[in-house]
């Protein structure tokens, strides 16, 4: 069964099929770790059995005595790096500590080794026989842990303030009624399909890296800081990437000692990391805690907003989402008061998830206004209705565009909302109580500095190359579309080539900014193509072959870059330089405009009356984000995105042993995700929206959209259908007990 192709409506572009769809189906398409390269030696990691402590020594003999093993890599033995800094530190690191920096084991699953042998089989069974002694310490495992450290988020980052507006103490008592309400999420992996894998070429002192990345221009550049070479000398590779959700954003510990081992064996070394230590050697979402306090008068107007927020992090590492400067844009509130706090513990470093602050801050302010409807016995539809606005009421900026309460009515009507009967536990079908509720989805429009080379051939073919990357959301199909829209030509008579730093510097695979930035990118390039041809008021095809023929040109090619207003002052430091700035646009972060995409997503869940199985047999989405590429491709993301949510909030979470800081469920048999059996029917609603201040193509990014709000729908539909209100992710059996 598949769902029926949507039909473009206005501001959308054709629902063509993916361009890759073939290759990946036949199993043509070839990831990171399917290169082919000549006589690779293989590399298996050894990780940390202790969550804190130091490694006091090694016995090799056992391993080094396994046939065809060719390197032990310890930190006693591993060739000199530079350092390098982490993302918020204006490096690329997912840690600022080196790979085998020492005897230090900062977590549970830390990099402590590395076997290289001649076959993956041999340097498993050597990484299995190296003996290691430790000195282990109590380590802190999550909140409620002994030996915490709390710090306020705003001393450590100084750019992040904690939101405020006015006086909230008094919109407090000036309130008919107010919730306040502590909410909890756990920790979750990403765990993309595709492993975090490796290989690493040497060809004289040129490298190589065939890796899975989100950013193969900012992995280079890392990996030149830290191998102490000119990035020009360092070519990252990835046709495509199985997944990746924020996994594979940063460079992580694994790839230097790759390309170290590659070096020093003077062959390619191709390492493929298991499942459960992709746990632990890249990141993960972390575990937070919310405290929401949300009043209004009788009428429903909100006086005051305040949500104090505690993120759990590693001790190594700055990591923080934040994300109550987005959701204090959300509503009209007319006073916020708010406070970030970072907690360490003995963790690896947490990273971006899928929608990072949105999907923990939504899931605890969309939970406490369906609380708060419920105190004031209003329709929760109508509750955000009366609070829609248009601007962020903390920054007084206005919205681009805003359609959110026109998602609320397309996703209402199309649900059946109106026959809902608000009492909790009213409505029940034989043994199953029947529970419906609502939340907003939204998403921050961001962008990426981005370049793009497009060439027009004269044979009436266009080939367009920008370093973006398809992590399976059809970046290739839609960054060809825009060029074959903007010359006039069919999508086939166009090639892409991205996933390869060797191009113009594509955006970072994340914040859903591929598609706004590379396609703006290949918009100017192809303005300026159509302006040298004499066509820019407009092409179609008869007038673009008779330019191309007065200009007797065999190729024209243009390089359109695309510096979002955020990023002017911002270092772009390995990106491409020399680019200008002609966004023209304006941007969440510039001081101009606010910029969100919104949906609305409501969710019908049975509980069953004496197991208390929960069960979510159909969930409506609606959503607005400017101009859609591709209704095809984006109505994948987004109910993708809302069946992540289903089990973001049924399902998913990282069991942890806290004597051990250790993951217990690290593997896909244990980290539960929905499968078919648990998801029946969801719809996607496209509510059309223009948008012409976003960026030069309209497009606001749907990659994370439809996650955030899913799992506060979900708590307010079983709250409904049992009375009782969960306010820790997952919702699991035994919490309904
Ligand atoms: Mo996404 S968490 O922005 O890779």
């Amino acid at each position: 069964m598949s769902a029926p192709v949507p039909k473009p409506q206005a501001n959308m572009g054709e629902p063509i099929a993916r361009r890759e769809a073939r290759a990946k189906v036949t199993g043509a398409a070839r990831y990171a770790a399917d290169m082919p390269v000549a006589n690779p030696a293989h590399a298996y990691l050894v990780t940390s059995t202790i969550g804190r402590g130091r490694v006091l020594g090694f016995n090799e003999a056992p391993a080094r005595a396994v046939p065809g093993v060719l390197a032990v890599m310890t930190h006693a033995n591993r060739p000199k790096l530079q350092e390098v800094k982490h993302f918020f530190a204006g490096g690329q690191g997912l840690t600022a500590v080196p790979p085998l920096a020492g005897p230090e084991v900062h977590h549970d699953g830390q990099i402590v080794a590395m076997v290289v042998a001649e076959t993956y089989e041999a340097a498993r069974e050597a990484a299995h026989r190296l003996g290691v002694r430790y000195e282990r310490q109590a380590p802190a495992a999550t909140f409620g842990s002994k030996g915490l450290v709390e710090q306020r988020t705003a001393e450590v980052l100084k750019e992040r303030k904690d939101p405020a507006l006015g006086d909230a103490e008094a919109g407090f008592r000036a309130a008919a009624a107010v919730v306040d309400a502590q909410y909890g999420t756990p920790t979750q992996h990403h765990n993309p399909i595709e492993l975090f894998a490796t290989t690493a070429h040497w060809l004289g002192d040129e490298l190589t890296v065939y890796e899975p990345s989100q950013f193969v221009y900012g992995l280079r550049t890392g990996l030149a800081e830290q191998l102490g070479m000119p990035p020009e000398k360092i070519r990252v590779v990835n046709d495509f990437v199985g997944g990746a959700f924020g996994s594979k954003g940063a460079l992580t510990q694994r790839t230097a000692l790759v390309a170290l081992a590659a070096r020093q064996l003077g062959r390619p070394v191709k390492l493929v990391a298991t499942r459960d230590q992709g746990f632990t050697i890249s990141g993960h979402r972390h575990e937070t805690r919310h405290r929401v306090r949300l009043g209004a008068t009788r009428e429903g107007r909100f006086t005051a907003y305040q949500h104090d927020i505690w993120e759990l992090n590693g001790r190594t590492d700055p990591y923080v989402n934040g994300g109550i400067e987005n959701s204090a844009a959300m509503y009209a509130f007319p006073a916020v008061a708010s406070t970030g706090r970072m907690v360490r513990a003995d963790r690896n470093p947490p990273i971006f998830m899928r929608s990072p602050p949105e999907v923990p801050v939504m899931y605890a302010l969309e939970s406490a206004i369906d609380e708060l409807a419920v105190r004031l016995s209003m329709d929760p539809v109508e509750l955000r209705r009366r609070n829609d606005t248009d601007r962020n009421w903390v920054t007084g900026k206005p919205y681009t565009s805003r359609s959110l309460m026109q998602c609320y009515d397309a996703a209402s009507e199309a649900f059946g909302w109106r026959r809902r009967n608000p009492q909790p536990g009213s409505m029940r079908e034989g043994d199953w109580l029947v529970g419906w509720g609502c939340a907003t989805a939204t998403y921050p429009t961001q962008m990426s500095p981005a370049v793009a080379r497009v060439r027009l051939a004269a044979d009436g073919t266009a080939r367009v190359e920008i370093a973006a990357h398809d992590v399976g959301t059809g970046a290739y199909t839609v960054i060809g579309q825009m060029a074959a829209q903007c010359l006039s030509l069919s999508p086939e008579r166009v090639a892409v080539t991205i996933g390869d730093s060797v191009l113009p510097p594509g955006p970072v695979s994340g914040g859903s900014v591929t598609t706004a930035s590379a396609c703006s990118a290949v918009k100017l390039a192809c303005d300026q193509i159509l302006a040298r041809l004499g066509l820019a008021g407009g092409v179609d095809e008869p007038q673009r072959k008779a330019a191309f023929e007065k200009l007797q040109l065999g190729a024209i090619e243009e390089t359109g870059n695309y510096v979002p207003a955020s990023s002017r002052s911002k270092s772009t430091a390995g990106l491409y330089s020399g680019s200008v700035d002609i966004s023209g646009g304006a941007n969440m972060e510039n001081g101009v405009k606010t910029m969100f995409a919104f949906g609305a997503e409501f969710v019908e869940v049975r509980v069953h009356a004496r197991t208390r199985e929960i069960r979510v047999p159909r969930i409506v989405g609606a959503f607005a984000a400017g101009r859609i590429m591709n209704p095809r491709t984006a109505h994948s993301q987004l109910m993708g995105g809302m069946i992540w949510g289903i089990g973001s909030a049924l399902h998913e979470f990282t069991e942890i042993d806290t004597r051990e800081a250790r993951y217990i469920n690290d593997n896909l048999a244990e980290y539960l995700v929905p499968v078919n059996a648990d998801i029946r029917q969801v719809d996607v609603i496209f509510v059309p929206e223009v948008d012409q201040e976003a960026n030069p193509v309209g497009a606001k990014g749907i990659g994370e959209l439809a996650n955030v709000g899913t799992a506060a729908a979900v708590a307010n539909a079983v709250f409904h259908a049992t009375g009782r209100r969960i306010r820790e992710l997952p919702i699991t059996v035994d919490k309904l007990i």
